[in-house]
């Protein structure tokens, strides 16, 4: 059996849309694989398939790209330190810098784990493995994310209180967080949702106004003295913690 093949039977569900197929064999995003699509360079059975909602079924089907036939890339994994003023989508209508731009050195596609807003700074996990990645973001596993966040305002023991209780936003009451004091205007928050913008609605909450933001832990990775913009794979050490971590925080 071909080692994608291998890979998808043992790894995802038999049928997959020939989008996702291209984009979870680690080539681009959904959108470029689409776009190939339409470009008639991937092939089914030999045949091109125009339609990136083709369903493909591992088992029987043999996919192409560029006349080859789709092999899965190695595993890589990248903590990035993310700098304010980059999203972390791979294109942007507004032509804003991505992440991507500094990836310098990186052959492989990777998909940030989570999201970092524009104006966040902080500890990004880039991979192609899908898996991981769909495990770690998954809201039911409760993977906790540390901040640092300095205030507006300084922050009241009763605003810990409330943080630490959780606090009801537009989208529902938030699971309580971990909060220390760092300062008059400064706490650390460990939350283990992955909300949108949701420490920056959760200070909203109880008055306040986040200045800066920066991810600094996920699990128990940690940013350390990596410097803004600059990228490092994960050490072996560093995933098998990611991993155990990810099984502790499901049971
Ligand atoms: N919470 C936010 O408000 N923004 C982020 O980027 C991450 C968590």
């Amino acid at each position: 059996m071909p080692v994608w093949r291998k890979w998808f039977s043992s790894n995802v569900a038999a049928q997959k849309t020939l989008e996702r197929v291209i984009s979870k064999a680690g080539l681009g995003s959904r959108t470029q694989a689409r776009s190939w699509i339409h470009a008639r360079r991937v092939k089914v059975n030999g045949k091109i398939v125009e339609n990136p909602d083709h369903w493909v079924d591992f088992d029987r089907d043999r996919v192409e790209f560029d006349g080859k036939p789709l092999e899965v890339s190695e595993k890589v994994y990248l903590l990035l330190h993310k700098p304010t003023g980059y999203i972390t989508t791979f294109k942007d209508p507004e032509g804003r810098p991505t992440v991507y731009d500094l990836l310098q050195g990186v052959e492989t596609f990777l998909s940030p784990v989570g999201r970092l807003d524009l104006d966040t700074s902080g500890l990004l996990i880039l991979t192609n493995d899908t898996q991981l990645a769909e495990r770690m973001t998954n809201p039911d596993h409760h993977v906790p994310k540390t901040y640092l966040v300095a205030c507006e305002k300084p922050v009241s023991d009763d605003d810990i209180s409330s943080l630490r209780r959780g606090v009801v936003l537009n989208d529902g009451p938030t699971r309580p967080a971990i909060v220390s004091r760092k300062g008059a205007d400064r706490v650390e928050m460990v939350i283990t949702e992955g909300r949108n913008r949701q420490v920056r609605r959760m200070l909203e909450a109880v008055g306040n106004k986040v200045i800066t933001l920066t991810r600094v832990k996920i699990g128990q990775l940690e940013i350390g003295d990596l410097p803004v913009g600059r990228w490092r794979a994960l050490t072996p050490r560093e995933l098998e913690k990611l991993a155990a971590g990810n099984q502790r925080h499901r049971n």
